[in-house]
């Protein structure tokens, strides 16, 4: 029987997961299997018991799981410590091993698949839940010049800010105003509602880049804004999705696939 892996949510049955590791085996030749596991939102433990002592190899955790995913993992890498969360999980020999490949994906995202160099740009991070802490850590490893964290609860943001020893610098949307920033990344959860976080106008410096981590058919308001300000660049996170689970399959497998030519085949079906 081929290795078993799936992605574990609630609800699951929109994850694009499946289709993103299933080109990636065949990319590689991999014998494997990746299905959706949907959990019960009060049932995550048993739900990954159960997939594990039924032999399966690894699963990726989404919403609403990444944080009783890291619970759940007995070892953690560095990354998933810093995230406070995990969306990759790799059982192997009867140990349960946690990582976080989220802030990777995005970085990857935006330096080879956008060409962006992060280093001594003025980067801005929208938001201070569990999808802007996950991408703090790799972020700063890319050296900017400055990242900072605005969110619509200041005191939200600081703390989280605080938890990376004050790497980066926290506060609300007001507190931008006048300033410019290289790179702009939206990882509120507004986009899902429709709506734009209070950004001031004059925020994207020339040549700025404008990133969402949601994706969709439609723009999101955030990128509407940002292209309506004359931001340079938009991306939507689809390309961050990609990445991520090339850092997943590079988890299981050992191996890297090409997430480039993935990701221009989610494209050709996201357009069609
Ligand atoms: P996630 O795990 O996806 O980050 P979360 O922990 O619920 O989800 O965090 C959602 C983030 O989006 C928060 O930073 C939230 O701001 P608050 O902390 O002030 O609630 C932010 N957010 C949600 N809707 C928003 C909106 N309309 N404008 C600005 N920020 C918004």
């Amino acid at each position: 029987m081929p290795d078993q892996y799936a992605v574990i949510g609630n609800p699951v049955d929109h994850s694009q997961s499946p289709l993103i590791h299933a080109a990636f085996a065949r990319q590689t030749g991999e014998d494997l299997e990746y299905g959706r596991l949907l959990a019960p939102k009060d049932a995550f433990c048993a739900s990954a018991n159960d997939f594990r002592t039924r032999g399966g190899r690894g699963l990726n955790v989404t919403l609403p799981f990444k944080g009783a995913a890291f619970r759940y993992a007995a070892f953690l890498s560095e990354r998933a410590s810093a995230a406070q969360a995990v969306n990759t999980l790799k059982f192997e020999r009867g140990v349960i091993f946690g990582d976080n490949t989220d802030g990777a994906g995005l970085v990857n995202d935006l330096t080879q698949n956008l060409g962006r160099v992060l280093s001594g740009q003025r980067i801005l991070l929208l938001g201070a839940g569990g999808a802007a802490r996950g991408v703090i850590e790799p972020l700063l490893q890319q050296q900017p010049a400055q990242l900072t964290l605005a969110n619509r609860t200041p005191d939200k943001a600081q703390r989280l800010a605080r938890s990376f020893g004050g790497a980066l610098e926290a506060g609300d949307y007001a507190a931008l105003a006048g300033r410019q920033f290289d790179v702009i990344v939206n990882a509120t959860s507004a986009s899902l509602a429709g709506e734009l976080p209070p950004l001031p106008p004059g925020v994207f410096a020339r040549g700025a880049l404008a990133y969402d981590m949601m994706y969709g058919k439609a723009e999101t308001p955030f990128l509407a804004f940002a292209r309506s300000q004359g931001a340079a660049r938009l991306a939507d996170g689809l390309g961050m999705l990609v990445e991520q689970a090339v850092e997943s399959f590079f988890v299981w497998r050992g191996l890297r696939p090409d997430g480039a030519a993935v990701l221009k085949q989610l494209r050709q079906l996201q357009n069609a």
